[in-house]
């Protein structure tokens, strides 16, 4: 999962290239690098290990002239992080350069053909496999880059988004894509292109999401000496007389050819940008992750405007009308998903079973996808990811949609891969998130959920209307209670010092709090390395309470809801055995503030909602606590925003 970003047009590409990579950094940020092609007609290549800053101090004093560019910022799949596997790869005769983002699965026999053709490898990268055999083919087949590109990737088993520029052709930059994502944007004698929009808006709102197995090919034509390029003499002038689909167009103006890999026209949908600046922006905040924690009392009345009507009350779900008989003849529903998005899913699961009483199965999608489920055509497939780019979430619904099941997704990212391959669905609509640790993403899923639970249960006339009213009412209300909750977000930050000392927690729930024990030991793990396990708090007696010690730390989500009084129980086992219990209970609780060691209120609410408030002093505690070990939290260790491969 990694970011990979491409200009051509008037401009020096080498610092659009760099600002991108900062964008997409939150992708994978092992290894960075840069392939230029100057006015000299020279490919230079440019390499370092570790986050794109790396490569900047690299480059500083190199020759990056160059109006044409590719960069990547990796997340190792193939070959540990270093300058060898980092990408740019060049090919054999260093006339090809090219990055990639995700898998090439059949590289080992490909890679074999090659060596016996007398190729060489200086990586242990799938991607250098990738160059060889576009140069390969180039050369024995005798035809163009773009036709190469095309040839191989006929050969070619896995998931791709690839840009390559050839030293020959320093007027065409050549991409591609299959599985993973890859957008290019439009602008005034310029193009770009990245694996998400967050490069681009900078310079243009003007965009084509590329679909499978699509190619696209970029060439900018030129006459000497206008528009501020130096003439171009020889080699480079023959080669841009070359005509590109039959056309010369001046200077300034691009062609843009887009075509599948078997050689069929392909006529482009250009779509607008929704996205801002500003929204790229920490916006004064230390942390994405703080910004977007704080975020959430906006993000949710976003999520909800033009959906929830207090004073109509009434929850309006487009998605849910336009498809109504598949969720009301739904035999059962399935809900895939991966990491935070799958323990929003198992929420949705306690939401749907309690108000609409249709069956629900929550699957981790790298499971479902390989389990051989057993899937009917009345069946609902609801499919949830933040950013619409998980490869396991993206295959288990075309496993799904392949039998004829009626998918619908919950994605944050317009135009990402997961919605364009849905029915139907519906949008979380909280900006980008930029910290890898998922936050207001996870609140607005839960949102989403509840919302399509409270309209089907309605629609079926298994939920009350009383009950539904008090929550959509009570909908309305979250976002101030959420800022209430946020209001103690310094005394958290106090008390979290208190356990960075701590090599383990356990983190307890019951009920629609119990995935948010889950939720709350996965933020701790992924940002401050501390081992933990949420378990629902009944389970503790089956094994985990012999793991409690004064030195366990052990977080308990016990609302006045449900099995209030159970976990209190499970609270006096825990202090029984001298555990330090942080406890998250609802405003004025006398029970729990008299055993616990530590308390952190939230506000009363219905019992489908609490996960909304139980969860912010969790993602607090984690932030707060990864913060004084030093981790760096919006870039942990070994992750990425998006799992674009499997
Ligand atoms: C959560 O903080 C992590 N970033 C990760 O578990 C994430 O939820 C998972 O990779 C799923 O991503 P998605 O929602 O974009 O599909």
């Amino acid at each position: 999962m990694c970011g990979i970003v491409g200009y051509i047009g008037k401009r020096n590409a080498y610092p659009i290239l760099i600002k991108g990579l900062h964008r997409l950094e939150y992708r994978g940020y092992d290894s960075a690098g840069v392939a230029l092609i100057n006015q000299d007609g020279q490919l230079n290549v440019y390499k370092a290990k570790g986050k794109v800053a790396e490569l900047e101090a690299f480059c500083a004093d190199k020759d990056t002239r160059g109006n044409i560019g590719i960069a990547h910022t990796r997340w190792a799949t193939h070959g540990e992080p270093n300058t060898v596997n980092a990408h740019p790869h060049y090919s054999e005769s260093e006339r090809l350069a090219i990055i990639h983002n995700g898998i090439i699965e059949n590289y080992a026999v490909l890679k074999a053909g090659l060596q016996q053709e007398g190729y060489t490898f200086k990586s242990e990268t799938d991607t250098e496999v990738l160059v060889q055999l576009f140069e390969y083919t180039q050369v024995n087949r005798h035809v163009d880059l773009k036709t190469a590109v095309q040839l191989a990737l006929q050969q070619v088993i896995g998931a791709y988004a690839i840009a390559v520029l050839d030293k020959d052709h320093p007027d065409t930059l050549i991409a591609a894509r299959k599985g993973s994502p890859l957008v290019v944007g439009i602008g005034e004698g310029e193009y770009f292109l990245a694996s998400d929009a967050t490069p681009i808006v900078e310079y243009t709102d003007q965009v084509i999401y590329i679909e499978d197995e699509e190619v696209v090919s970029i060439c900018m034509h030129a006459t000497s000496g206008s528009a501020g390029l130096p003439p171009l003499r020889g080699e480079e002038l023959r080669s841009i007389e070359r005509p590109v689909d039959g056309r010369r167009t001046p200077l300034g103006e691009g062609v843009l050819n887009i075509t599948t890999i078997n050689n069929v026209e392909k006529t482009p949908e250009i779509k607008r940008l929704e996205l801002s600046l500003s929204q790229l922006e920490k916006g004064g905040y230390p942390h994405f992750m703080l910004k977007e924690i704080f975020e959430q009392p906006r993000t949710l009345t976003d999520s909800m405007r033009g959906r929830v009507n207090v004073r109509q009350d009434n929850i309006a779900l487009s998605g849910f009308i336009d498809n109504k008989e598949r969720f009301l003849n739904a035999k059962r529903i399935i809900i895939t998903a991966c990491g935070t998005s799958w323990h929003a899913g198992l929420i949705a699961m306690y939401a749907i079973e309690e108000f609409a009483q249709i069956p629900v199965e929550v699957e981790y999608s790298s499971e479902f996808r390989y389990r051989k489920p057993v899937i009917n055509k009345d069946d609902v497939v609801i499919a949830i990811s933040q950013s619409g780019e998980t490869a396991d979430t993206l295959a288990a619904i075309q496993l799904a949609k392949s039998k004829g099941a009626f998918i619908f997704s919950i994605c944050n990212v317009v135009g990402a891969s997961i919605p364009r391959v849905s029915d139907s669905g519906c949008y979380t609509h909280v900006g980008p998130e930029i910290g890898v640790a998922s936050t207001k993403a996870f609140t607005a899923q839960v949102v989403a959920l509840t919302m399509l639970a409270l309209c089907i249960g309605r629609e079926k006339g298994t939920l009350s209307e009383e009950h539904y009213l008090n929550i959509v009412r009570e909908l309305g209300r979250i976002p101030e209670k959420i800022e209430r909750v946020l209001g103690q977000n310094k005394r958290i930050a106090d008390f979290a010092k208190t356990f960075t000392y701590a090599q383990n927690f356990i983190y307890l729930g019951r009920g629609y709090n119990f995935p948010v024990a889950m939720e709350g030991a996965l933020k701790l793990k992924e940002i401050s390395y501390i081992h933990a396990e949420g378990y629902p708090a009944a389970e503790m007696k089956h094994g985990p309470i012999a793991l409690i010690s004064q030195e366990m730390p052990v977080v308990v989500v016990a609302p006045r809801c449900g099995t209030y009084e159970k976990v209190v129980s499970n609270i006096q086992e825990i202090k029984a055995r001298k555990g330090r219990v942080i406890a998250i209970v609802t405003e004025g609780d006398e029970l729990v503030s008299k055993i616990a060691d530590y308390v952190i209120e939230v506000p009363e609410t219905e019992e489908c909602l609490t996960p909304l408030l139980t969860v912010i002093p969790l993602q607090l505690l984690a932030y707060h606590i990864a913060v004084v070990k030093g981790c760096d939290v919006d870039q942990p260790r070994n992750l990425a925003k998006s799992v674009t491969v499997e």
